[in-house]
């Protein structure tokens, strides 16, 4: 029957919903709704014109000013004013899961959810919902379009979520480019908001996008004059653009990333848009505890995660960033000889001997994996040609022997790490995907990196509009069909659907530690501000550990932009359940006593403790390791030196630990001395306070192990 089939709407039979319904139109029209957990308090109404409206305020304080909602459709332009209100539900939850892995072993979510009903009364009288979530740390709220007869297939043209901010915020930014989230983070008020400059001068980036001067990537990290920290982001991210935002002084709106045709979403009721999430704490370190984003997304398709692995990793990588070595075995792609074979350059890093060597390094060491990339063929012109067939995914180069290099790294108890560039195309790699992950199987891989450098295929469409939003789910639920782990490099910002694909392991997403290879580089505040935005979505491949900080490259003056030791913090500020140890091995048997820390730092863990931070400033985490009683501490600055305060009394009470301590030698400086480093051992307890002097652009990495 009809009437069963549609959930709600105009259809008559299901009379005590209707009776139900009415009764709300009359109880609810222009009241204003109200929910409140800890310091947070969410106001709904319906203003005078009709439109949904809802602010939001941290104790006395207004964070969101009143703020409007709505979409313009193709077939509804003005989906956002003339409604009313004819019903509301509202409910709490309270439950605690356990993340397959995660910075901590169980996670609570606990909120309270206002649904309310809104039907437009002129026509085509549509029917929508929104869904707001309310936390101890923030709001989450989403769309949601019933199934009804005056929405079916429909295109969303543009959503019209606004954040009116209470004030002109301290706001840590980069452009809001429908292609790329690598830029370095400006740090400006929001009224001084302005792109274009980074945009333009943004050159070492491969694809750039922005049309928009004043719109901004989330997640967008803000500090109030008051002294609040406001994260804004969304969660769950799937069947629709990536949201950015518009910037007019400080009205924040919602701008969705088009497809090719400028349209922004083809949808089909009934449908949930994803969370537009807003964390509002007065302690930066409480942003950096937030699970909201996790607890917004759906749980776990794994059914058995057991072969889901964090772990460490090398690779046949940084050599190639440095330019000592190539990803290409001929120079050109029609340099062959009589028996059309490629001319070997001689640079090629993916050859037998090579990679044996990096995996008789992984297995000495106890690293569990090797990335190699460059190993199969179509290098000569991958990048830049818009091309749509550029790799076959499983054709080795001539000197790269598939079987031989499988069985000598499983004999060492090593895995090989498989590697997809896509150049962009994706459509080329979708018709792949199966003989892709099929040749993994039968070959000994459970991992894969992808990567997406270059201009979008399908033509015309973006990094972040809703084609590749489905493209890269596509290929994480392809992975979790044929059990491989995934890491993906320039998709969409995560958004915390690792939760619902826990073998999705991290993302790159942003500006990696790789930009110090082969730009101006990551400026020494980056990786403090990375926690606070980036990082909010989930975990980034940044491959931190560069040891040989200067000298690496023929250009003038480029280097990393840290010490040594904040290289080795980063294992623990930067969370990702794979951790790449990026630098060659000969850099690291140059320093097998700081190689240790590496060696040592855990990629899963029980617990962890936010110490201290301030976003743009420094970062302190300690975290426990799983199941064994081995905690860790990363401790960064920014390009000032200061000194870190780290209370250890998360340790257990009565308890020794031997504290390994790598810190800054006392003269080290990220830019005139980054390799001076120092490490010391002593006995501490719960009660002990380090005290520990960074440089100027520095860190501090701390194992503490039970003493005997
Ligand atoms: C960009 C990735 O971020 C990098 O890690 C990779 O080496 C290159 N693309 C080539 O795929
Ligand atoms: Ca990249």
């Amino acid at each position: 029957m009809l009437s069963n089939f549609y959930r709600r709407g105009p259809v008559p039979g299901l009379l005590v919903f209707f009776l139900s319904m009415i009764i709300t139109i009359h109880a609810g029209a222009q009241s204003k709704e109200r929910v409140s957990m800890g310091n947070i308090q969410l106001n709904f109404w319906l203003d005078d014109a009709g439109r949904p409206t809802y602010s939001v305020t941290f104790g006395e304080k207004p964070v969101v000013l009143e703020s409007h909602l709505g979409m313009v459709l193709k077939e509804d332009s003005s989906l956002f004013r003339d409604f009313e209100l004819t019903g509301r539900e509202s409910r709490t939850a309270d439950e605690t899961w356990q993340p397959v892995w995660g910075e901590k072993k169980s996670i609570r979510n606990h909120y309270k959810e206002l649904t309310v009903h809104l039907h437009q009364k002129s026509a085509p009288g549509a029917w929508l919902d929104l869904v707001f979530r309310v936390f101890e740390d923030g709001v989450g709220f989403r769309y949601r379009f019933p199934k009804q007869h005056a929405l079916n297939y429909f295109i969303v043209t543009e959503e019209r979520t606004e954040f009116n901010m209470a004030g002109d915020n301290k706001t840590f930014w980069i452009p809001g480019d429908y292609d790329s989230n690598e830029y370095p983070y400006s740090i400006t008020k929001l009224s001084e908001v302005d792109n274009r400059q980074m945009v333009e001068q943004s050159t070492d980036i491969a694809v750039r996008e922005a049309p928009d001067r004043y719109a901004v990537q989330t997640p967008l990290m803000m500090k109030t004059a008051e002294g609040l920290f406001v994260n804004i982001h969304e969660a769950a991210l799937r069947n629709y653009p990536a949201m950015q935002l518009h910037v007019n002084k400080q009205l924040l709106s919602s701008s969705l990333v088009p497809d090719a045709l400028g349209n922004k979403a083809y949808l089909h009721a009934p449908f949930n848009t994803p969370w537009r999430t807003i964390i509002v704490c007065d302690k930066a370190a409480a942003i950096l505890d937030s699970k909201l984003i996790l607890n917004l997304n759906d749980p776990s398709l794994a059914k058995d995660p057991s072969w889901i692995k964090p772990t460490k990793f090398v690779g046949v990588w940084w050599e190639m960033q440095i330019g000592k070595s190539g990803w290409n075995y001929s120079d050109f792609a029609d340099s062959t000889n009589k028996q059309g074979q490629l001319i070997p350059n001689g640079k090629h890093g993916a050859n037998n001997a090579n990679v044996k060597r990096y995996i008789d390094f992984a297995a000495k060491n106890g690293i569990g994996a090797v990335l190699v990339e460059g190993w199969n063929t179509g290098w000569e012109d991958w990048f830049g040609k818009w091309k749509e067939n550029v790799f076959d995914f499983v054709t080795p180069y001539p000197d790269f022997n598939v079987k031989e290099l499988q069985r000598y790294a499983k004999s060492k108890g090593v895995e090989l790490i498989m590697h997809n560039e896509t150049s962009g195309s994706a459509t080329n790699y979708e018709r792949q995907l199966d003989t892709a992950f099929r040749f993994m199987r039968n070959n000994g891989y459970h991992s894969v990196k992808t990567g997406y450098v270059g201009r979008i295929i399908p033509r015309g469409e973006h990094h972040d509009g809703q084609w590749m939003v489905n493209h890269y789910e596509r290929v994480a639920k392809k992975a979790l069909d044929y059990q491989v782990m995934v890491d993906m490099h320039e998709p969409m910002r995560p958004t915390g659907m690792h939760r619902t694909y826990p073998n999705w392991l991290a993302n790159e997403a942003a500006r990696g530690n790789e930009f110090n290879a082969f730009s101006v580089g990551n400026p020494p505040a980056h990786e403090t501000i990375l926690p606070f935005t980036r990082l909010m979505g989930g975990p980034m491949d940044y491959t931190p550990g560069i040891f040989k900080i200067q000298g690496y490259s023929s250009t003038p003056g480029r280097q990393v932009h840290t010490t040594l030791a904040k290289q080795l913090a980063l294992y623990v500020t930067l969370y990702s359940p794979i951790q790449m140890a990026a630098d060659l091995p000969e850099n690291y048997e140059a320093r097998m006593d700081a190689f240790q820390f590496i060696k040592d730092v855990a990629v899963d863990w029980d617990d962890t403790k936010i110490l201290e931070a301030e976003p743009g400033d420094f970062v302190s985490i300690a975290r426990k390791e799983k199941n064994r009683n081995n905690w860790f501490i990363g401790a960064i600055t920014n390009e000032n030196k200061r000194t870190a305060a780290l209370p250890l009394d998360f340790l257990d009470k009565g308890r020794r630990y031997k504290a390994n301590i790598y810190a800054d030698a006392a003269d080290a400086d990220w830019k005139a001395n980054p390799m001076a480093y120092k490490i010391t051992t002593q006995i501490v307890t719960s009660e002990t306070v380090l005290s520990i002097p960074l440089a100027a652009g520095g860190g501090c990495a701390i194992s503490l192990v039970p003493a005997p």
